[in-house]
């Protein structure tokens, strides 16, 4: 692997802005002073800047000196996580409760050193667009973007997405076409009794007994009901139901998260689940009401950006260091929309570290940046 010799030059920069944001976080759609940092740059660099698309999104638009080509979407999301910080790091966040737990600052400013490099020599064809989203994490900024007109606004013959992933070694990347991020969907089960003495349960009816049939039968809706060979995810997360010792509760609340890839999977469960919830109440004289909320759909890359995307990669990071065996992520990605409406592919680019994503001592790797950066420029500028 070799840096682009201008972005090693200013990597400490990169670093010093990854800080700033890190100590600065903003939860989904409240990305305020980031966007803010985000467009000021970009303005910087001589880049065309859109502001407050999808609410604090952010779009900058670079033309290439070499003459006619496809126009590229690369995207990074901006938004930190609902959660305390437990690393102690000098730039830990300063916000309570608020934290960059899954390295979407360094996604920022990777793609705003990319920007940099690309806007200063501007040695590619065609247009890039540099598509800063609010709120990946469960509110679905990619989408709010899209309908304020993400992709009428600024046509992209190829959208590009990628993130950090601590399994992977550092100087590694793992790329393949088809399916590699789950479909996520919400799962809210209200369960009805009586609510009676906990001394005389006769005269009522046991919502938390209900609830722990409910559960137990839910688990065989992947394990006997689905194939082998696909993958799904079924778990109850929450369970809340009473507030004392003798009383039985007259309702219980379940909480959790459904996950699958193919389409005909996620009809089926999502018509099971409530089949189960009612069905098992019913027998125990109890009664559910299923609230099944679909979320991001399943994140699926395109076989044509996906070879060109590794390609880059391998170019880049040297023949060897990536691979196309990962296995797919149950985890859930707001690209996933983008690639709905645009082709395109998604690359998980090795970071290392002790600390998984979404881990309270969780941290981005400093060292990736500069990386990142010149693998950007590696993919606009490569051949297509
Ligand atoms: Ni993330």
């Amino acid at each position: 692997m070799k840096l682009r010799p201008d972005i090693e030059a200013f990597a400490q920069e990169l670093t010093d802005w990854r800080r700033d944001i890190h100590r600065h976080p903003e939860l989904g759609y409240k990305e305020t002073r980031t966007s803010g940092l985000v467009a000021e740059r970009l303005e910087a660099f001589g880049i065309e800047v859109h502001r407050g698309l999808g609410g604090t999104g952010v779009v900058g638009v670079l033309h290439g000196s070499l003459g006619d080509g496809p126009s590229v979407g690369l995207r990074a999301d901006m938004d930190a996580l609902p959660m305390d910080e437990a690393g102690v790091a000098e730039h830990r966040s300063t916000v309570d409760g608020v934290f960059h737990g899954c390295g979407h600052d360094g996604h920022t400013t990777m793609l705003l050193g990319a920007a940099r490099s690309l806007a200063a020599s501007r040695a590619f064809k065609g247009t890039v667009n540099f598509i800063f989203q609010p709120a990946e994490e469960g509110l679905a900024g990619a989408r709010a973007m899209m309908e304020d007109g993400l992709f009428d606004r600024f046509p992209c013959d190829e959208v590009y997405g990628m993130h950090n992933w601590p399994q992977l070694e550092l100087g590694t990347a793992s790329i393949r076409p088809g399916p590699v991020m789950a479909a996520s969907d919400r799962i809210e089960i209200e369960v009805k009794g009586r609510g009676a003495h906990a001394a005389m349960p006769h005269r009522g009816v046991d919502p938390i007994a209900v609830s722990a049939h409910i559960i137990t039968a839910l688990q065989t809706l992947v394990s006997r009901g689905t194939d082998p060979q696909d993958a799904a995810v079924v778990s109850i997360t929450a369970v809340n139901a009473g507030s004392t010792f003798n009383v039985i509760p007259h309702t219980a609340r379940l909480l959790g998260t459904c996950r699958t890839f193919r389409p005909g999977t996620r009809d089926r469960l999502e018509a099971e689940i409530e089949r189960v919830a009612v069905g098992v109440a019913a027998a125990l004289g109890a009664t559910a009401e299923v609230t099944y909320t679909r979320g991001y759909p399943p994140t699926v890359n395109h076989p044509g950006p996906t070879g060109r995307f590794a390609q880059a990669a391998t170019a880049f990071l040297g023949a060897g260091a990536v691979s196309d065996d990962a296995d797919p992520s149950m985890g859930g990605e707001d690209f996933a929309f983008m690639l709905e409406e645009v082709p395109g592919s998604y690359l998980w680019l090795g970071q290392g570290g002790d600390f998984d994503l979404h881990h309270p001592q969780y941290d981005f790797n400093d060292v990736l940046l500069p990386v990142g950066a010149s693998l950007w420029v590696e993919l606009v500028e490569g051949p297509r």
